[in-house]
């Protein structure tokens, strides 16, 4: 046959593909979530997410070492107190295992960018993202109040940015404000730009020991919605974000390439836990083979415009990808 076009040619051996590949992974891109519960001895095992654990001070430290020698790009942290109340005053405390865990964190890996997650729900009794008014309602403002407080705590233990997943308006403003007034004005803010309530999180609940009562639907987006995602993008933009983040990752690529082609500040995609819990239980079944798919989940959502992927598998990719 007389074929002008052969698009096969570019694909016949694995240097001509690695050659022409548009899209790469690197550790540096990778950051890894990580959790930490204030009384833990020992690290414990989250059930629904085989592999990730719930961290001790101690196991914490060593993670976060073994995560930046595999050349992690950054690591962003949960914590999970023993006591919860309405407000969620431990997000707060100083002495609150969050900051803790954040000093921990800036000891153990100075050089690496340490996120905090800043959100109030591993701290209520309610495990809704914000403080409630009256009428059990999120509100809105009263919930920004704490958000100020919490940025100053997170920031003075050593955040080298904070993760707004709160999903209150006018996040970000408020928490810049506060920053910048208590002269923290080079601590970073990572908004969740477009987050969805979505039911991906739901291994999640377990690693933060939430007892949700309801759901989120009247401050996270509507899974139905994408022009509404880049309003809330753009307004972040607006209000002093330094990066934004798509929230989940596989099932909203239109989103993210929506968004990466709206904005130019850096975009990051969070491969959340139920994404990486269908994997892993797939691949425990033997119906998907794990890293293959893995490593293609995360590349689809580097094509699709995040340039930081956060994800529960970041230190095991990195080791992969330095093996190459
Ligand atoms: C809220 C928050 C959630 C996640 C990260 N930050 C839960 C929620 O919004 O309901 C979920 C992350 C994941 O599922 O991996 N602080």
């Amino acid at each position: 046959m007389y074929l002008v076009q052969r698009p096969r040619r570019l694909r016949q051996t694995p240097a001509v593909r690695r050659l022409v590949a548009e899209t790469r992974l690197h550790p540096a891109d990778l950051v890894l979530p990580m959790f930490v519960v204030e009384g833990l001895d020992e690290p414990r095992p989250i059930t629904a997410m085989p592999g990730v654990v719930q961290h001790s001070l101690s196991s914490l430290a060593e993670a976060a070492v073994e995560a930046q020698a595999a050349g992690v790009g950054g690591l962003m942290l949960f914590g999970i107190p023993l006591i919860k109340d309405s407000i969620g005053s431990q997000a707060t405390d100083p002495q609150g295992i969050l900051a803790k865990g954040v000093r921990v964190l800036a000891e153990a890996v100075p050089q690496l960018p340490i996120i905090a997650d800043l959100c109030l729900d591993e701290f209520t009794d309610h495990g809704h993202c914000g403080v409630l008014d009256a009428r059990g309602r999120v509100d809105n403002d009263a919930t920004l109040l704490r958000y100020q407080e919490m940025a100053i705590v997170l920031a003075e233990a050593g955040a080298t940015m904070v993760g707004t997943s709160g999903a209150m308006d006018g996040q970000v403003a408020a928490c810049r404000t506060a920053l910048d007034g208590a002269g923290h004005t080079d601590t970073m803010i990572m908004a969740y730009g477009a987050k969805y309530a979505s039911a991906f999180y739901g291994p999640f609940r377990e690693a933060v020991d939430s007892s949700l009562q309801g759901d989120r639907r009247a401050y996270q987006q509507d899974p139905a919605n994408a022009v509404e995602a880049i309003r809330e993008v753009q307004l972040d933009v607006d209000e002093g974000a330094d990066i934004v983040m798509v929230k989940p990752g596989l099932p909203y690529l239109d989103v993210l390439a929506a968004v990466a082609a709206e904005v130019t500040i850096p975009v990051a995609s969070y491969v959340v836990s139920g994404e990486y819990s269908m994997i892993e239980a797939a691949a425990a079944n033997g119906w998907i083979s794990r890293k293959p798919t893995i490593l293609e989940a995360l590349t689809c959502v580097r094509r699709a415009g995040a340039s930081i992927l956060v994800t529960y598998w970041a230190t095991e990719v990195a080791g992969w990808l330095k093996e190459n």
